[in-house]
């Protein structure tokens, strides 16, 4: 019903992986984008975020969700850098999220930045699951686009699965190292003790629906009561980036984890020295289903819920630090809001 929908946060699910594993390329077959493809090398160098509504998510996972069984507004997704130099923001990522997808390539298994994903994931004890990807470079594989990883398995031959098999409890094998029980995703019960592997592709998009399935069934089961937000809540939120914007001056892209953010809130925000106390100008949204960081025709809204990423003009933020808290003030003194944030630096 719709008061409910309109009081549960978006989740926020953090992409979390080794370098080239296909982090990005994952999200564009999600978004229908080609970021990977604009980035130099196909290397990701900075944290972005994307807003999924749930039609988008429905229309993609077809015939495996009944959207009437879902009451969250979609999913918003965290990509990071997979590169070994991006550590800080693929800790970052992981700390933002509620829930996390872990892409591991089905024919390299687990790297070092997926051991590190892996202990960002068990630090912040973040549920997750984990996208086998490239599942269409199995040898004599015969991609069927776009479909459920059941079907996509049914027009394979004997000699094809069964390659693609020995990859994935390669990385079953590799997760239990790691002191996590898993199994192939519909062999899992549940999913609070045992992690599901989604065999799937991302340029193909065959097994892409069972992974947003699990996603949503993860976050509605499990995640219910930390969904329902105050919508009077006075907004909290992380920096991503600081970057100038034409016409706004420094800008900050920045997550809204919690409550809600209106346009000329007072806000406190982690600077270079010490916190920076402004008044937001502007609430630039990105559209749906585009990454903030490649966004050009921002939306100038009166006002931003949790969970979404918004880039935020104020005065002063040249000196704002990415990664910094954003806090509103709303009915506190400044003070103690400005505590608040030097406790989080
Ligand atoms: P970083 O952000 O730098 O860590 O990389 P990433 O994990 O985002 O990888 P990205 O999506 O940029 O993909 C790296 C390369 O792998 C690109 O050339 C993609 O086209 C390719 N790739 C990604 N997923 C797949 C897949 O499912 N199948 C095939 N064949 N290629 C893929
Ligand atoms: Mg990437």
């Amino acid at each position: 019903d719709h008061t409910t929908t309109d009081t549960l946060r978006t989740p926020i699910v953090a992409v979390l992986g080794h370098v080239d594993h296909g982090k990005t390329s994952l999200l564009d077959k999600i978004r229908g984008s080609a970021v990977s493809e604009g980035e130099a090398g196909a290397i990701t160098q900075h944290i972005g975020a994307t807003d999924i509504p749930l039609d988008t998510i429905s229309g993609m996972a077809g015939e495996l969700i009944d959207p009437t069984d879902f009451d969250l507004p979609g999913l918003l997704f965290i990509d990071t850098p997979g590169h070994h130099s991006f550590s800080t923001l693929r800790a970052r990522g992981g700390a933002l999220a509620d829930i996390a997808v872990l892409v591991v390539d089905v024919n390299d298994g687990f790297q070092p930045q997926t051991e590190e994903a892996i202990d960002i994931l068990r630090r912040t004890g973040t549920p997750f699951v984990v996208a086998a990807n490239k599942v269409d470079t199995t040898p004599g594989w015969n991609s069927q686009d776009g479909q459920p990883i059941q079907r996509s398995l049914e027009a394979q031959s004997e000699r094809a699965e069964s390659r693609l098999n020995e990859n994935l409890y390669e990385i079953i094998g590799q997760l239990s190292d790691a002191g996590f029980s898993a199994d192939l995703y519909w062999r899992v019960q549940d999913f609070q003790k045992n992690i599901g592997v989604v065999p799937l592709s991302a340029v193909t998009g065959e097994g892409v629906p069972d992974l947003l399935t699990v996603l949503m069934g993860l976050s509605q089961r499990f995640m219910k009561e930390e969904m329902a937000i105050d919508v009077f809540g006075a907004g909290e939120g992380t920096v991503l980036e600081v970057k100038d914007e034409r016409g706004f001056g420094a800008t900050i892209d920045t997550v809204v984890y919690d409550g809600v953010v209106h346009n000329g809130d007072q806000i406190v925000v982690g600077g270079q020295e010490e916190p920076i106390v402004t008044e937001i100008r502007a609430l630039l949204q990105p559209r749906p289903l585009e990454e903030i960081r490649t966004e050009k025709k921002f939306e100038k809204v009166g006002e931003v819920g949790a969970a979404a990423g918004v880039k935020i003009a104020a005065p002063d933020l040249d000196r704002a630090m990415a990664g910094a808290p954003v806090r509103v003030v709303r009915d506190r003194p400044v003070e103690d809001v400005i505590e608040e944030v030097k406790a989080e630096l």
